[in-house]
């Protein structure tokens, strides 16, 4: 059974060593990619976006739910207001429709390499969608791949994670942004006080 947590800086320990078990994740983005820095720029090294992490942490402005099994954190799932956000996969195409942003978007989503298949990014995700509850609900939009009718895909290469993780948490597709990727959208009702995630989920 997994429990979650949210990224504080209670929780960077956690979260840094699971990012540091898997090379930092793509050579080194530590998850900065969606956030308003992004990542590949000259100087955006392993070391500089683990600080540019740890600093957004420590200011309070990433939303980030942590899988736990047991002491050991094993995934996430990142999300928030568009404006802490806007590097999505497919920007440009996304933001050619002039569509009004939604309250919140899910970001990337990760699972520890051995225990892909599991129902991590699905415990993560559906603990993202009551946290969105409890903090007044709203549009909530992922922008993940398609996987039927295309040859199979290793899991790295799914960012966004798949359609089927969305479908299963009432998302429902808007709009394709890439050969392969969508714009899905749930509607979130506001929900009652925020709960104590060890021992949930
Ligand atoms: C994509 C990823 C998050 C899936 O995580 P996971 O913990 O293995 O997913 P789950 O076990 O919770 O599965 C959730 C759903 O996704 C589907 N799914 C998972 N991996 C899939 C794949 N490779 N192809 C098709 N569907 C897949 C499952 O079938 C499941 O659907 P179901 O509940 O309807 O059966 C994982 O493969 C991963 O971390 N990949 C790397 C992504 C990455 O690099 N992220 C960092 C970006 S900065």
């Amino acid at each position: 059974m997994y429990t979650t947590q949210l990224l504080t800086e209670a929780t960077w320990p956690d979260f840094a060593r699971l990012v540091e078990a898997n090379n930092g994740v793509w050579g080194g983005c530590w998850c900065m990619g969606f956030h308003p820095e992004g990542v590949g720029k000259p100087g955006q090294t392993y070391e500089h976006n683990r600080e540019a992490k740890h600093r957004l942490v420590a200011a309070g402005e990433v939303h980030q739910m942590l899988v736990y099994d047991g002491d050991d954190c094993v995934g996430w799932c990142q999300f928030g207001h568009p404006v802490e956000l806007p590097n999505i996969k497919s920007r440009r195409t996304y933001e050619q429709a002039g569509d009004p942003p939604p309250d919140w978007r899910i970001g990337c989503v990760f699972t520890t390499s051995r225990r892909r298949g599991t129902g991590i990014a699905s415990a993560a995700v559906g603990a993202v969608m009551e946290e969105i509850r409890a903090a007044g609900g709203g549009t909530v939009e992922a922008y993940p791949e398609q996987t039927v009718e295309r040859p199979p895909q290793r899991g790295a290469y799914l960012h966004t994670g798949p359609e089927e993780l969305f479908a299963r948490y009432g998302f429902t597709r808007a709009r394709q942004i890439a050969k392969w990727r969508w714009v899905m959208r749930a509607e979130v009702d506001p929900g009652s006080a925020r709960i104590d995630r060890r021992g949930d989920a």
